[in-house]
């Protein structure tokens, strides 16, 4: 047991898109989705355990200038929420101080909850002393509310649930990060906080017409399918499945009941030209999480190019070029 631990954890994109609970309590996905773990997008976070004292916990944002802010309000409550549990699982009694930053700016609307509860589940593991596995941390990291977070915890290429037909089993790794050198080119169109979160995205998802069908596409070997391109490296395989997928999931979230519209116009506008890159000979596909930003998958070596042809389109704020990267890691230097 440590008294002060810093851990750095990845933030990751879906190829095949969890969009659906069939329990919401127990954060258990209805179909296994499968991710890229992000190098460069990641959250790292302090914290200190002190047993015995029963002070409240305290949580403080860093953010990318170095200003420390304390956290109030919901963040403050999924984080001593997620404490909570982690302090039942150890059988403790004590007080976190915790201190946490991304390597992302904030607010720039790429998801920072899968990153977040993966670094902040991996920490609390080590700072109560429990000897847990990647596996039994992604299942506590899943029960944090951010069901993707349970794939942050490996490096590489993801699958979670990691067997199939069994909606509580953890994520695993199915290809490592050396296997497929892929870029993630990230246009961010909007830096605000989404309006809809994903926990209120998978309850309306069933009321979507198109929801059942999604289901039986997947099963009916899509997901099969990116398995397959991701082992063989075939990006031609695995790119209109990737669109495939982000276009499914935002055409369920537009006809749920209410409906949620994520896009922007210069959502399309990233849209348009990622086509037209592929028509000019370009390997570019684009996927979308829930947000209006596009992150466009290209092989490694063509990741500036796409970059340079996205960041001058109209409404395009930022571009963010990541690629893939490894799982947590301890790290020697403390935010506290
Ligand atoms: C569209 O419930 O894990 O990104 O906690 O907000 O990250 P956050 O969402 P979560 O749902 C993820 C939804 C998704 C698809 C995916 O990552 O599989």
């Amino acid at each position: 047991m440590r008294a002060m631990v810093t851990v750095t954890a990845p933030a990751n994109i879906a190829f095949i898109k969890y969009w659906g609970t069939r329990d919401p309590r127990r954060v258990l996905p209805v179909n296994p989705s499968i991710s890229m773990t992000l190098g460069r997008c990641r959250t790292t976070t302090t914290l200190a355990f002190t047993p015995d004292e029963t002070a409240p916990d305290t949580v403080t944002v860093v953010d990318e200038r170095g200003r420390a802010t304390e956290a109030t309000g919901s963040f403050r409550e999924r984080v001593v929420r997620h404490l909570d549990r982690m302090r039942e699982r150890a059988g403790r009694v004590g007080r976190f101080r915790m201190a946490t930053r991304n390597s992302f700016p904030t607010g720039a609307g790429i998801a920072s909850s899968a990153s977040g509860f993966a670094a902040l589940t991996v920490a609390a593991g080590h700072a109560l002393g429990l000897d847990l596995s990647p596996a039994e941390l992604s299942c506590l990291a899943r029960e944090s509310g951010s069901g993707s977070a349970a794939r942050s915890l490996f490096g590489g290429y993801v699958e979670w649930p990691s067997r199939s037909g069994d909606p509580e089993a953890p994520a695993g790794p199915i290809a490592s990060a050396s296997h497929w050198d892929l870029s993630d080119v990230i246009a961010v169109v909007d830096q605000g906080e989404k309006e809809v979160s994903s926990v209120e995205g998978h309850r309306r998802a069933p009321s979507s017409p198109h929801y059942e069908q999604r289901q039986r596409l997947l099963a009916g070997g899509r997901i099969e399918a990116v398995r397959r391109a991701i082992a063989a490296r075939d990006l031609a395989a695995l790119g209109p499945l990737l669109e495939e997928e982000a276009i499914e999931l935002h055409i369920i979230a537009m006809s749920s009941s209410p409906p949620i519209h994520y896009w922007k116009p210069a959502t399309l506008t990233v849209l348009e030209a990622v086509r037209g890159l592929r028509r000019h000979g370009a390997r570019a596909w684009a996927t979308m999480d829930a947000g209006p930003n596009v992150h466009v998958i290209c092989p490694a070596q063509d990741g500036a190019a796409v970059a340079a042809a996205i960041g001058s389109l109209p409404g395009v704020r930022q571009v963010i070029v990541d690629g893939v990267g490894e799982g947590p890691r301890l790290e020697p230097g403390h935010l506290l």
